[in-house]
């Protein structure tokens, strides 16, 4: 086990010894006993090379040429993971033939069965399960892929590119043989087969070229598939525009499979993806798998250019493509929705997901210097942290000035494998040679660094100071360096109006810089990281009153929900001290006020209302706290709730009735946003003494025509444990059990319920017939969800961690990729109550001492115990 779990070094990268340009596979395809030929052009890359180390796992070997002469069993040696051939020429062709079993192979990499559909999952290193090859993303190659299937059983063949011959064959057999015209690492490598239904439509690009479009489901699902198709063609439509980026190729495919790791996949014209991101229509999908569908479907589209066309040299520059790519999906969200609303969604999941992960255990930069186990590292960090700092680059050059350096990466990198610095190299090259020397910290450090604003006004020389100061992380590198970053500022008069200035973007390099404004004919309030310019902790003097005053007029609407955040937040907190100093809870009076005025408030629409309205997540709070306090912490939530529900009971109700929405049932901004309001009413509603709204909470339930609504009154009765909430989970068990895209839902919001019974339903839950173990929505629904369950996992008695513990060793031998993700909710070991790291730190060493756990769980578990 030992040499398998050496990490691998950047530093050691070497350019490969050989390089394979062509490919032709052929597929025999067969469930347990899939014949796979593959004939390689190899040519020599350094010239000392003799040997070719070619790697595979799990491959059965029976059949090696070399120019078409069988090689003697003395020519090469199997090793575990490689195949290692001797005195090989300088210029060959390779035929290596290999057998697989994709029914058995349950961790969802390379190929294997979803249901009754074959289909691959080769990023990073799933290639290397399917035949022997230079499995790194710096060997590209002209891929031909012939299939051969039983024509009843698997009527649809797919594969990368173009389709150029198909025939039918003796036994019931056919095939179909593609051909990808550009070169692309094995990672982007797929294949799909099956009984599949479809869609089809078509696209014109801006140059007039006509492109096939389709999208794969399983029978009986098609009409779930149109979401997606329009999210597809104003994906195309947006690269065009924004970017001037058009689609390269004749035909572009999606297949909607329910076994997937993760989100989707971006091959090249043959999209995979879990059926989550496709599958919706307004009964079984809620408005936030809407918008999830739209970016997905978007972040996979846009890989097409960043990514495939321009790929990474090797797996440290993850970032190069995800963090790019992500940047590019928020920004298609943001044009076709509201603006505001995206980014302040993208920012919450910052802080919920990233932030924690950064200041825990497996914190790490966007770009890492070394890996255990590379799966580990498709992190919250690699893709959101990754596209902050894109954001920021965004914000120093302008978008003109970032379009030119988008131009220029194209012009010098096209149908290359590039590093990060390539990247910065064109943003610059094209910007009048933008010093991006500092800038490069973002890529190498960890940790989130915090900024300390103080600002002065000299009432003499009309003078007004923003001083900024740089405190870098905790877990800050030993020779950290101090961050370049751009902090969008606002100075507001004291009727509300933003003063003009020159520059509202401050440059900030050193640790402590002093901006000084002149001309300032009044003390004006500053408002600073506009539009959370710089993904930074920022810590002001701003008191009380001043954020109030942010709240009402900054014209920065970032900034005003950021006020709404940052006044909930210290009154949370304060209250949390007083609850654990056995004090009575007292909910502040001015803050009471504030939130009537964000309940009246005319101006604001429904969207930026349900925003400002909710109150901080328990996960936010938690950061700001040395020892994590989960139960305190609950109840002062719980708290603070019921102490607004009960204050403005009949203003919360008039504003949930208020709420009209007539006519046919839209998915837009408007409609979504109005949608969202009512759930959050229904969510402090529930509180109301006497279960005052609990039978109207059911009777909604019962007639609710849209997912949205359904799910949120259930997540609602739920989590009151309310007297209806029996009732209604059965109810809905019978409406859809068929449809394990909402039984996920289901299984979800009882996971999630922080009342003590969750603990054995969890139990009772994984024995239901929808429930099954080897498809990662479930799991991550079931387990995932109670794993966030702060009460429940971290209950006192140790009953959650050592569920956990057991599932995560159980679920390693299938599928290590799901298993080691598990494995990270325990991160929070070093932070939280002795008695609960005693109990959870047993579970841990459980886990580490498990005889051959994967390098997945391995690298996160040593990481946790430090
Ligand atoms: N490149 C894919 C995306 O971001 C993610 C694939 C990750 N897969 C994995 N097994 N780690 O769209
Ligand atoms: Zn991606």
């Amino acid at each position: 086990m030992e040499n398998t779990m050496n990490a691998i070094k950047l530093n050691d990268y070497k350019k490969p010894d050989y390089i394979i340009d062509t490919i032709y596979l052929t597929f025999n395809l067969h469930e347990t006993e899939t014949k796979v030929h593959s004939k390689l052009v190899v040519k020599r890359n350094s010239p000392e090379a003799k040997t070719l180390i070619l790697i595979g796992e799990e491959l059965t070997l029976i059949g090696l040429k070399i120019d078409g002469v069988l090689l003697t069993s003395d020519r090469y040696i199997i090793h575990k993971d490689t195949l290692e051939i001797m005195h090989v020429p300088e210029k060959f062709e390779l035929e290596v033939e290999t057998i697989i079993n994709p029914l058995s192979n349950k961790t969802l990499d390379g190929l294997y069965k979803s249901g009754s559909i074959f289909c691959t999952q080769n990023e990073p290193e799933g290639f290397r399960r399917i035949t022997y090859y230079i499995d790194r993303p710096d060997n590209m190659a002209k891929f031909t892929t012939k299939i051969i299937a039983n024509k009843k059983l698997y009527p649809i063949l797919l594969s990368n590119g173009n389709p150029i011959a198909k025939g039918d064959l003796p036994n019931g057999d056919h095939f179909v043989e593609w051909q990808d015209p550009f070169k692309k690492p094995s990672y982007l490598f797929a294949l799909v087969a099956g009984d599949l239904g479809f869609i089809k439509d078509q696209y014109k690009t801006i140059s007039g070229k006509n492109v096939a479009l389709e999208i794969y489901c399983d029978k009986g699902n098609e009409s779930k598939c149109h979401h997606a198709m329009e999210s597809l063609k104003k994906s195309m439509k947006w690269d065009e525009d924004r970017f001037g980026l058009e689609y390269d190729l004749d035909i572009y495919m999606i297949v909607a499979v329910d076994a997937f790791n993760m989100g989707a996949m971006e091959n090249k014209g043959l999209n995979i993806f879990n059926s989550a991101y496709v599958l919706a229509n307004r009964e079984t999908a809620t408005d936030q798998n809407f918008s999830g569908i739209e970016s997905v479907i978007g972040h996979e589209y846009f890989h097409n250019w960043t990514g495939n066309r321009i790929t990474c040299r090797d797996w440290f520059q993850l970032t190069l493509k995800e963090g790019l790519t992500v940047y590019r999906d928020q920004e298609f969200s943001a044009d076709l929705n509201s603006r505001f609303v995206e980014r302040i969604n993208s920012v919450q999941h910052l802080r919920s997901k990233q932030f924690p992960e950064d200041q825990g255990p497996t914190s790490h930069p966007i770009k890492p210097d070394s890996y255990i186990e590379i799966n580990n590292f498709y992190t919250m960090t690699i893709y959101e942290k990754g596209a902050e700092v894109i954001r920021m680059i965004e914000t120093f050059l302008g978008r003109d000035g970032f379009r030119k350096g988008m131009d220029k990466y194209f012009e010098l990198f096209d149908g290359q494998a590039v590093r990060t610095e390539d990247f910065l190299h064109a943003m610059s090259v094209a910007n009048n040679n933008f010093d991006f020397t500092q800038f490069k910290n973002w890529y190498s450090q960890n940790g989130t660094p915090i900024i300390h604003a103080q600002t002065a006004y000299n009432e003499l020389k009309k003078e007004f100071t923003i001083t900024l100061k740089q405190e870098l992380p905790h877990n800050a590198p030993k020779n950290a360096k101090f961050y370049h970053m751009p902090i969008k500022i606002g100075l507001i008069d004291t009727k509300g109006n933003d003063i003009f200035l020159e520059k509202t973007i401050l440059e900030l390099k050193e640790e402590v810089h002093h901006f000084t404004f002149s001309g300032i004919l009044e003390k004006p309030i500053a408002s600073l990281n506009r539009n959370f310019s710089a993904p930074v902790k920022l810590i002001t003097d701003h008191s009380f009153e001043d954020q109030l005053f942010l709240m009402a007029n900054d014209s920065d609407a970032f900034n005003r929900y950021e006020a709404s955040q940052v006044v909930a937040k210290n009154i949370l907190q304060k209250l949390i001290l007083d609850l654990q100093a056995g004090k009575e809870l007292v909910l502040d009076t001015r803050f009471i006020e504030a939130y009537g005025k964000i309940l009246d408030d005319q101006k604001i629409d429904e969207a930026f209302k349900a925003l400002t309205m909710q109150l901080p997540e328990e996960g936010i709070l938690h950061q700001d706290q040395k020892v994590i306090l989960f139960k305190e912490t609950h109840k002062v939530c719980q708290f603070v709730k019921a102490t607004l529900a009960n204050h403005f009971d009949d203003k919360i109700f008039n504003l949930y009735s208020s709420i009209k929405q007539t006519g046919e049932y839209k998915i837009d901004a408007k409609a979504m946003g109005q949608r969202e309001l009512k759930t959050k009413c229904f969510d402090l509603m529930m509180f109301v003494k006497g279960e005052k709204y609990h039978k109207l909470a059911a009777d909604q339930f019962k007639t609710a025509t849209n997912m949205t609504e359904e799910i949120g009154l259930l997540t609602s009765l739920v989590f009151s444990n309310s007297t209806y909430k029996d009732d209604a989970l059965a109810g809905f068990y019978k409406k859809w059990s068929h449809e394990t895209l909402v039984m996920q839902k289901w299984l979800g919001v009882q996971a999630s319920s922080s009342d003590d019974s969750t603990y054995a339903n969890i139990l009772k839950l994984e024995l239901n017939s929808i429930y099954d173990k080897t498809v990662p929505n479930l799991v991550r629904a079931l387990l995932g969800s109670f794993g966030s369950n702060f009460l429940q996992i971290n209950h006192e008695s140790g009953r959650g961690y050592k569920l956990m513990a057991d599932r995560i060793i159980e679920l390693d031998k299938l599928n290590p990729q799901v298993a080691s993700r598990f494995a990270s909710l325990f991160k929070t070991y070093k932070n939280i109550p002795l008695n609960l790291q005693t109990l959870m730190g047993i579970e841990l060493k459980r886990i580490i001492d498990e005889k051959s756990l994967s390098k997945n769980v391995f690298e996160i578990v040593s990481k946790i115990l430090g």
